[in-house]
């Protein structure tokens, strides 16, 4: 286990004044005063009760804050939109969570650097609408676009709905501003696109799930507002037939291929009927259902293109049926069949979530694996499996239906292993948190997992930012 320094309770009580001290009132909540959400992020694990919540409203006391609880051996867990999956964002009994959700807003939209320069805790939804009143697009978008923080995007380095055009979290990010585990404030604003000066640190502190520092603000590189946008939803008999769509669509679409997104019939099913106001825009049954999407410069000559680029894919035998869009409304009908999955805990309760990567060949027979061992292994077993397969990236949504505790370790192990079976990747997306730890040696080797020992304890010496979560530091490479 990690040397987490477990503070003594005068070493809380002494923390927890000097917190007091120096932060406004509202910033320190403790006991009674903790909100419910703060003790639980969306990973399903049992809700626990840290010490405190602090909520600093400006980088110097978020800095004043990690410092102090640095000072008294007194771990720390950054806490955004708590919209994470993997219980990064879990709380540690005696622990301070260090909340962002008061220091919101946009400091800046700079229209000819094309760049905005945004607080931590901002809501992603908020930074979208800013962009577009102020023609532009922010690349990053996924289904807890109105709870997740920008913060805690970048702290996870997420993935979402245009990862296929735009890259993932990181790549929208020109300049960090975040606080190490001993209170430092280090403030990299950079706006230029090009700064080849020594080590680009920020890439070490996003996607680190909060373990090597806590962002304050970032600057974000803007893109044009798409001229137009048409979307899709096809039905394909095959999944040769959804590889060859992909590249159809890569080769007929160029840059502008927006988003593929492919749901499973039994995603579909759960989506379009189990979960209530989501209407299925194609009729099925089908193998496969795919969301394409383009984003287009021009809708004369784009919205053309797009139709008779699904008019060859259909003559070619690729699609057997297609609904495209005529409309943005139409557009954001097609989204709802996949945004869905943001109701499935309501719809099925506690369930275990997955995020994981493969190769494009390798997906639907990786599907068909796991399912048939979910189905023999696990009592009412039922999975569902949906995502973003242009980038090499499904999700599974398994449970045992009607079970009090859902057997998470034993689904775990069997996605796992069959992802290790298939050369796949524990996580593509949502990240590490508590529970894939244990799955990480899957994916990455001993060497790579040494390598982020030792930078763990160069930059948090005392484990005190986020212990426990991504990556135990005690364990030597085996
Ligand atoms: P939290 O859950 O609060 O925290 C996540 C991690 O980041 C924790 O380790 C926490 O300690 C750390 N953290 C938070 N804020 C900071 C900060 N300011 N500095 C340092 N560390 C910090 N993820 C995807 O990648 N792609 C998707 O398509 C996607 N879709 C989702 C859909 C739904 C309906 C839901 C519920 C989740 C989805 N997620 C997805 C997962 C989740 O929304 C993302 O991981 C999101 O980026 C987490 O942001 P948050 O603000 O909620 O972070
Ligand atoms: C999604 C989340 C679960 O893509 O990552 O729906
Ligand atoms: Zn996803």
């Amino acid at each position: 286990m990690p040397p987490t320094p477990a503070p003594s309770v005068h070493g809380s009580d002494a923390c927890l004044s000097a917190l007091r001290d120096r932060l406004p009132a509202a910033a320190v909540l403790a006991g009674d005063e903790i909100p419910a959400r703060n003790l639980q992020d969306t990973s399903y694990i049992r809700p626990v009760r840290p010490l405190a919540v602090v909520r600093p409203d400006t980088p110097g006391d978020i800095a004043a804050a990690v410092g102090i609880c640095a000072a008294h051996r007194v771990a720390m867990v950054p806490q955004g939109g708590l919209t994470g999956l993997a219980g990064g964002g879990h709380p540690i009994a005696g622990a301070v969570m260090i909340s962002l959700e008061r220091f919101s807003g946009i400091e800046e939209l700079d229209a000819d650097a094309a760049t905005m320069t945004v607080r931590a805790g901002t809501p992603l939804e908020v930074i979208q609408r800013a962009a577009d009143d102020a023609g532009f697009f922010v690349a990053l978008d996924l289904g807890a676009r109105g709870s997740c923080q920008i913060g805690g995007n970048l702290s996870t380095n997420a993935g979402g709905n245009r990862v296929i055009r735009y890259g993932m979290a990181r790549e929208m990010v020109l300049g960090l501003e975040y606080v190490l585990a001993d209170g430092t404030l280090v403030t990299g604003l950079n706006k230029m696109m090009k700064n080849n000066t020594g080590y680009d640190l920020k890439q070490l502190v996003m996607g680190s799930e909060g373990t090597l520092g806590i962002i304050t603000r970032a600057v974000l590189r803007l893109h044009p507002k798409p001229g137009c946008t048409h979307a899709a939803l096809c039905g394909v008999d095959s999944y040769d037939g959804v590889v060859k769509l992909l590249a159809a669509a890569r080769r007929g679409l160029g840059p502008m291929l927006s988003a593929f997104e492919v749901m499973w019939p039994d995603y579909w099913h759960e989506a379009t009927v189990s979960v209530k106001g989501v209407r299925a825009p194609i009729t099925g049954p089908h193998a496969f259902y795919v969301l394409v999407e383009m984003q287009g410069l021009d809708e004369t000559i784009d919205g053309a293109r797009f139709m008779s680029w699904i008019e060859a894919a259909f003559e070619d035998g690729i699609i057997s049926d297609a609904t495209v869009s005529q409309s943005m409304g139409d557009v954001a009908a097609f989204w709802r069949t996949r945004d869905a999955a943001g109701e499935f805990g309501t719809v099925l309760g506690p369930h275990c979530a997955f995020d994981i990567g493969l190769p494009l060949r390798a997906m639907d027979d990786f599907a068909t694996t796991c399912r048939a061992r979910l189905l023999a292994e696990v009592p009412n077993a039922l999975s569902v499996y949906y995502g973003h397969v242009g980038d090499g990236n499904i999700h599974i949504v398994a449970l045992s239906r009607g079970a009090d505790i859902q057997p998470t370790d034993a689904i775990s192990g069997i996605v796992y292993d069959t992802v290790r079976q298939f050369h796949g990747t524990v996580s593509a997306e949502h990240g590490i948190g508590l529970l894939k730890k244990k799955y990480l040696g899957y994916t990455r080797t001993p060497e790579e997992l040494d390598l982020m020992r030792r930078l763990k304890r160069a930059l948090d010496p005392l484990h005190l930012l986020n212990p426990g979560k991504v990556i135990d530091i005690a364990e030597t490479a085996t």
